[in-house]
């Protein structure tokens, strides 16, 4: 959440500092601002504009004022937390001889609020990160890292600054607590900011600036130091992805370039892990002592990666028999949950920084579970603090809706499943051997699934006006539904409802009226009778039904208006090709509804606060 950014070198900082928040607009964009040191500034004067609208708004803003040079500065584009959306409210924020940009939230910032107001300090925004600049501000007497070193242990909750002080026009300052913040050192000079998406055009080569540290920018170099003064080395890592992995690439929107990403994201993240037709995680150092033992799953996460969770707890259960769980991240904290030695905490998680799931993983550590983590991006904070984690290799995914992560995090959890029940010897290799040439052939499956977008088009234009609906499945399909019904409420702001089609009955078919739109999943073999009962029952109360088949299944034409098959696959990897269609259906309605498909009202992408 919040997009920041900030560059020092030897080229426009403005361009820079812009054409990072166009690529970190996808993590906030009610709001943006930048500061900047102008070349030759006279009295070490920042200058900041701001607008509130995307960061489009704020291009034009600094075009039109045609300030001169500068070669140092910070940019941030928002998601309110504290304060309306306002110009007053978008960062940066300035107040003394500080200015900084903030991700994340201040807890504590009514108290320290009133202790400034106490010494006549007012702030003029409503937000926590002004406060901070305030008690930064208060702290600093001319050293700027013992300036930041006394602010921070005032400071509670989670953030990533980026500050500059008046009298250093060449430098900037950084320090984390949960927030993201990665930084490269190029011939341009010194970049930070909230993702590599904005680092890409300069490098591949980057670090994570590690929590509670301080990393000083300047052109030529970034030092990084502990609280205690001490120069620490940063870890170095590499993407593989290139500048074309974060654009659009021809596509109108980035959700549909990561719809068709997907055969490739599946490859590269099944293909490295399987040896001689079996499950392997030796490259990813993840050992077999992991599941020894194990008599308890617990999955966590958020959102679409806690629906992944759910696909992944019926396979695990299927082939081991040990129990799962699936919990939402936000919940499992305060829960008081049953964790040991013998209890295996899987966190799912795209981006690596959610915060909820980021809870969650701590607790299920300081209670001694063990921790796997599946997880996208490389060197993030759920990544790094997991016993072990599992990759998914999808590249950057930039659509607020989740669609090439949860189809590679699906693929990550079968083969948890399957390395998990070859250790167990719960089921005989042969078994295995089996699911693991379906998975193989799964990147195909869903790269001819890709060419249904045809038939789903005209099923959107109907969907166009509808005020509410549902989708209804048993068992995976059930699963899948729930992932169905939030990519259309997030994108295209239709309400609908994910149903076990079975629990209908027991009070929300009051709901099935006259052309109430149902899309009904039947691609499960076993519970296929009964999910033809289930639509002949909203059938019969007028249901506009759309259902999403096996091509060899018998389903009578009046049942439907209209059916969109699945090509033949085992019943298990049926939910990798009709994620396709449920992702189709969310985006070609949000599309003829007019809406920014990428950038949905009220959501960002990785959401860093509880
Ligand atoms: O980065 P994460 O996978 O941890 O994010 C979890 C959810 O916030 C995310 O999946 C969200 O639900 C998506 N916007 C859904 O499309």
């Amino acid at each position: 959440m919040c997009g920041i950014i900030g560059f020092t070198g030897n080229i426009e900082a403005k361009e820079v500092l812009l054409q990072g928040l166009t690529a970190l607009e996808y993590r906030g964009y009610d709001s943006a601002g930048i500061s900047f040191f102008p070349e030759n500034g006279s009295d070490h004067k920042v200058q900041t504009i701001k607008t509130v609208g995307k960061v489009s708004n704020l291009i034009d803003k600094v075009s039109s004022l045609s300030a001169g040079p500068s070669f140092c500065g910070i940019g941030h584009t928002r998601w309110a937390t504290h304060g309306g959306v306002s110009e007053t409210n978008c960062h940066p924020h300035h107040f003394g001889r500080v200015t900084l940009i903030h991700n994340g939230i201040i807890e504590n910032y009514k108290e320290l609020q009133e202790e400034l107001e106490g010494e006549g300090k007012y702030p003029v925004s409503q937000t926590d990160s002004e406060i901070a600049a305030m008690v930064i501000d208060s702290c600093y007497k001319n050293n700027p890292l013992k300036a930041i070193k006394r602010a921070v242990k005032k400071l509670q909750g989670a953030y990533a600054f980026c500050i500059m002080f008046d009298e250093y026009p060449e430098s900037i300052y950084a320090i984390r607590n949960g927030s993201p913040l990665v930084a490269t050192n190029t011939k341009e000079g010194s970049i930070i900011a909230s993702d590599m998406v904005a680092l890409i055009k300069y490098s591949k080569d980057y670090f994570v600036l590690p929590e509670h540290h301080i990393a000083h920018l300047t052109k030529d170099s970034i030092t990084i130091t502990d609280l205690e003064h001490n120069e620490v080395e940063p870890d170095m890592l590499h993407v593989s992805w290139d500048m074309a992995a974060a654009r659009k690439g021809g596509y109108e929107y980035f959700m549909l370039k990561e719809i068709h990403e997907q055969p490739e994201a599946l490859h590269n993240t099944i293909a490295p892990r399987i040896k001689n037709q079996l499950p392997d995680f030796t490259t990813d150092g993840i050992p077999d002592s992991l599941f020894n033992g194990l008599n308890r799953i617990i999955i966590t996460a958020c959102g679409t990666a806690m629906h992944a969770g759910l696909i992944g707890k019926n396979m695990i259960e299927q082939l081991t028999r040990v129990p799962v769980t699936v919990d939402i991240a936000s919940e499992f904290r305060y829960q008081d949950p049953i964790l040991d030695a013998n209890t295996l905490v899987i966190t799912i998680s795209q981006s690596g920084e959610t915060a909820d799931t980021l809870a969650a993983l701590r607790l299920a550590k300081e209670n001694g579970a063990r921790t796997l983590s599946v997880v996208n991006v490389k060197g993030s904070s759920i990544a790094r603090e997991s016993d072990y984690v599992l990759y998914t290799h999808a590249g950057p995914e930039i659509a607020v809706a989740s669609t090439k992560a949860y189809t590679v995090q699906l693929a990550a959890m079968y083969l948890v499943a399957f390395r998990f029940a070859l250790v167990k010897g719960s089921v005989s290799q042969d078994v295995i051997r089996n699911y693991i040439r379906e998975l193989e052939a799964v990147p195909e499956f869903v790269k001819t699934m890709l060419g249904c977008d045809r038939a789903i088009q005209p099923i959107s234009q109907k969907l166009l006006k509808t005020e509410s609906l549902f989708f209804i499945g048993r068992g995976l399909d059930h699963a899948l539904s729930c992932e169905g019904s939030i990519k259309l409420k997030e994108i295209s702001y239709i309400h609908s409802e994910a149903y076990a089609a079975g629990e209908l009955k027991h009070g929300t078919i009051s709901l099935i009226t006259d052309n109430v739109p149902v899309i009904a999943l039947a691609t499960q073999e076993k519970v296929f009778a009964k999910m033809i009962s289930n639509i002949r029952e909203v059938r019969s109360r007028g249901a506009m039904v759309i259902m999403i088949a096996n091509e060899d299944a018998q389903v009578d034409a009046a049942l439907c208006d209209h059916l969109i098959t699945l090509p033949p696959i085992d019943n298990a990897f049926a939910p990798f090709g009709a994620a396709v269609v449920l992702q189709y259906i969310a985006y070609y309605t949000a599309v003829a509804r007019g809406l920014n498909v990428d950038q949905p009202r009220n959501l960002a992408k990785s959401v860093t606060v509880e």
